[in-house]
């Protein structure tokens, strides 16, 4: 069983889009591992997401994603990563797949509702961020 880390961002938190945003998550085959709800500071954000430090949507990213609180989880599921990056659709909640999360959830690319580790080899390294003792 893979695990992945998913967050719903601050922007769809807001618009009390929790509920089902993990309703998706469950009904696609997704067990939950862990859970928790934390405000983001901009260190930690910018820890988070420092393999984008330096281009040009940083700054607006930071901004966002510690607006509010997030809601962040580990999924469990054969092959996690790879489905729920499918399950999430596309960066830009235009271009992302009709039934995607961020095709419906999304407002645009920076508050696009979610976010979900974009590789088996990073995402044990975002679930410790998250869970640093229980994953
Ligand atoms: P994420 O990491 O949040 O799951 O999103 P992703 O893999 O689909 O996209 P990534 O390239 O990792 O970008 C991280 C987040 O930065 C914001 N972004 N804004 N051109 C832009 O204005 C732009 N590009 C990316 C998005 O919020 C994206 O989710
Ligand atoms: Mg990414």
């Amino acid at each position: 069983m893979e695990k992945t880390l998913f967050f719903i961002k601050p922007d769809a938190v807001k618009r009390n889009l929790v509920g089902k945003i993990i309703t998706r998550v469950e009904d696609s085959g997704f067990r939950l591992g862990n859970l928790t709800l934390v405000k983001l500071k901009k260190e930690g954000a910018e820890e988070f997401y420092q393999i984008h430090k330096g281009k040009e949507f940083f700054d607006k990213l930071i901004e966002s994603v510690s607006s509010g609180p997030v809601v962040a989880m580990v999924l469990e599921k054969d092959n996690a990563v790879k489905d729920l990056r499918e399950l999430v659709g596309a960066t830009d909640p235009q271009k992302a797949k009709k039934g995607s999360i961020r095709s419906d959830f999304g407002l645009d690319v920076t508050r696009n509702s979610c976010h979900a580790s974009d590789s088996p080899k990073n995402a044990p390294d975002e679930i410790l961020f998250f869970f640093p003792e229980k994953d």
